[in-house]
């Protein structure tokens, strides 16, 4: 169908675009003709513009901008590669971090560059080539378009992380658990933040709360290094000390709370965490399991084992880490220890 345009010369153009968008006749919705020395305006009813024609033509729509990286990657990609595609990816800071399977990895150039022309805000893509499995938790990643960088600044509920992606762990899936632990800490509160990585526990807690005090070990010592930077970027009182859990703890008295982000193993330090609470302490203690109840359960029985006295105030899946297995954080009261 035909829609509606007023034809002006070049040098008027200007003049009459601002004269329709004054009266309020620009058509939004349709894309602006150039013929010649004439330009095109669309129009949603018959206004008259000085110089101008009314005329009638064919109109292709405004192209939009595409809304996922299959719907931009279409054309560019067979339909077998697009069924492939993963149903999103990560985003740190300004890095895109995709998980391609095997049969996309040779379209991985192509992917990366589409990704960073679709979404502006990104600077880099990369791919993770590894899983998280170091004792520093740190996946492989490969950059595959765009910057030929991996640090960047991650921003998250008003603070800045400054953080390295092939040498730090992080994860932005993990903000609304961070902000549900941190916005438990009651004022005056000394909380020990274990395995705290580039500090989003720590900070969040020590700017968001007002605790007596945030102590936040990491044994990454990249990582550390960020931790204390990140403290002082976002002016957060913490004492961040790079090393291992389980010597600088007994080190350090007692704790109202502490956190134990490090689901694959916090187990095996619920002996250093549970001595250094104080009484009616709470700790955090994160898990990976088939469900919230299962990890309670695992949980109790290990601090009835190591002469402790429980109460589990929560438990909450936040996240995924297998088919089978899901992020859980377990909250506990340690209401002292057994005669
Ligand atoms: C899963 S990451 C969590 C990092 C951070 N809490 C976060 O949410 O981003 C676990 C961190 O624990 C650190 N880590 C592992 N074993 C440790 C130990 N024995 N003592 C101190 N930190 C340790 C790793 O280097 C890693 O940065």
């Amino acid at each position: 169908m035909d829609s509606l345009y007023v034809k002006v010369k070049r040098k008027v153009a200007e003049e009459a675009r601002i004269g329709l968008l004054k009266k309020g006749a620009f058509d939004n919705g349709r894309r602006v003709i150039a013929e010649g020395d004439n330009i095109l305006f669309p129009i949603t009813k018959r206004t008259p513009v000085r110089g101008g024609v009314i005329v009638k033509r064919k109109a292709p729509a405004l192209a939009s901008r595409p809304r996922s990286l299959a719907e931009a990657l279409s054309g560019v990609l067979s339909e077998g590669e697009l069924a492939l595609l993963p149903s999103g990816f990560d985003v740190v800071g300004d890095i895109a971090i995709l998980e391609l399977p095997a049969g996309l990895l040779k379209k991985k150039k192509v992917i990366g560059n589409t990704l960073l022309k679709t979404f502006s805000n990104l600077k880099v893509a990369a791919l993770k080539t590894a899983p998280v499995s170091t004792e520093y938790r740190v996946r492989g990643v490969e950059v595959v378009a765009g910057e030929k960088r991996t640090f960047t600044i991650h921003t998250e509920y008003g603070c800045r992380y400054r953080l390295d992606v092939s040498k730090d762990y992080f994860s932005p899936r993990l903000g609304t658990e961070r902000m549900r632990v941190a916005s438990q800490v009651k004022a005056g509160e000394r909380v020990l933040v274990m395995f705290a990585g580039v500090g989003p526990y720590a900070v969040l807690i020590a700017k968001q709360r007002s605790p007596k005090e945030v102590v936040a070990i990491e044994l990454n010592p990249d990582a550390a290094r960020f931790m204390a930077e990140n403290a002082s970027l976002n002016k957060a009182r913490i004492l961040s000390i790079q090393g291992d859990v389980r010597d600088a703890t007994p080190l350090l008295g007692k704790f109202d709370r502490i956190v134990m982000p490090l689901p694959k193993d916090a187990c095996d330090f619920l002996d250093v965490a549970l001595p250094a609470l104080s009484r009616n302490g709470i700790v955090h203690f994160y898990d990976f399991a088939g469900s919230p109840d299962e990890s309670a359960r695992k949980v109790a029985s290990l601090c009835k084992k190591l002469g402790y006295r429980i109460k589990v105030l929560d438990a909450v899946a936040c996240g995924s880490y297998s088919p089978q297995l899901g992020r859980v954080c377990v909250d506990l009261k340690i209401l002292g220890k057994n005669k």
